[in-house]
């Protein structure tokens, strides 16, 4: 089974992010994650697309914009143009989410719908044929550090279900908030392809050895790619 591990910045230390980002691309990562909040959609505030447009100057890799922002459609003109890979837009922050996914598709990049834990998936019945990736958020988004909320794992595996129902088993199913050692492994077995881990890599000391025991714990036997 191939999987993506995806570093949250969110948990680096921003007085020197390049050597953090470096660090973690030459310990096998294989996206970046890049956690945008508003201070309204959820109650703490990040980074902006001058964070995208700087690490874009100095890496290739896929940048994932996760964008916890009210009225999404606004800004990703801005996150696009910095240089973002992926945009994942939460079905709860916009009234028009297939016209924010295909505002993200004529940018040309990956577009992903998020939910929140208390979301429920109905939104996947009507958007399927336009996800690139689907984010199953497993923390309230906001904070990094949280612990998995545990009824998520059974969330993820009824979207991988309705997924395959769907006629779409090739969309991943991205996770977000909680994964470590000890949860990522009930999350691929759910169904999960994309994970998102901030402590987990960033709080280590060993990030290499961070990532590769993740995947260990994934059962995992390489990098699904871009
Ligand atoms: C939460 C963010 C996550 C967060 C994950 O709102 O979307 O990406 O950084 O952090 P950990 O892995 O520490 O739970
Ligand atoms: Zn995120």
């Amino acid at each position: 089974m191939k999987i993506n591990i995806a570093p949250s910045i969110l948990a680096a230390d921003f007085a020197c992010l390049q050597t953090e980002v470096d660090s973690v691309l030459a310990g096998g990562a294989d996206w970046i994650h890049v956690d945008v909040m508003d201070g309204h959609f959820v109650p703490n505030l990040t980074m902006g697309p001058m964070v995208v447009e700087a690490l874009r100057a100095r890496t290739d890799c896929p940048l994932d914009v996760h964008l916890m922002v009210e009225q999404p459609e606004q800004v990703i003109p801005w996150f696009a143009q910095a240089g973002a890979t992926s945009i994942s837009v939460h079905a709860e922050a916009t009234p028009h989410l297939h016209r924010t996914l295909e505002i993200i598709h004529n940018y040309g990049l990956q577009a992903g719908v998020a939910v929140n834990p208390a979301t429920g998936l109905t939104s996947l019945d009507y958007i399927y044929d336009q996800l690139d990736f689907f984010l199953v958020m497993t923390v309230n988004p906001g904070f990094g550090g949280q612990s998995l909320i545990p009824a998520t794992v059974e969330k993820v595996r009824s979207a991988n279900e309705r997924l395959i129902h769907l006629g779409r088993p090739e969309v991943p199913i991205e996770v977000d908030g909680g994964v470590d050692v000890h949860t990522i492994g009930k999350l691929a077995l759910a169904g999960a392809r994309i994970f998102v881990a901030g402590s987990a890599v960033f709080r280590a000391q060993d990030r290499q050895r961070a990532i590769a025991e993740l995947r260990t714990a994934a059962g995992s036997t390489g990098s699904c790619g871009t």
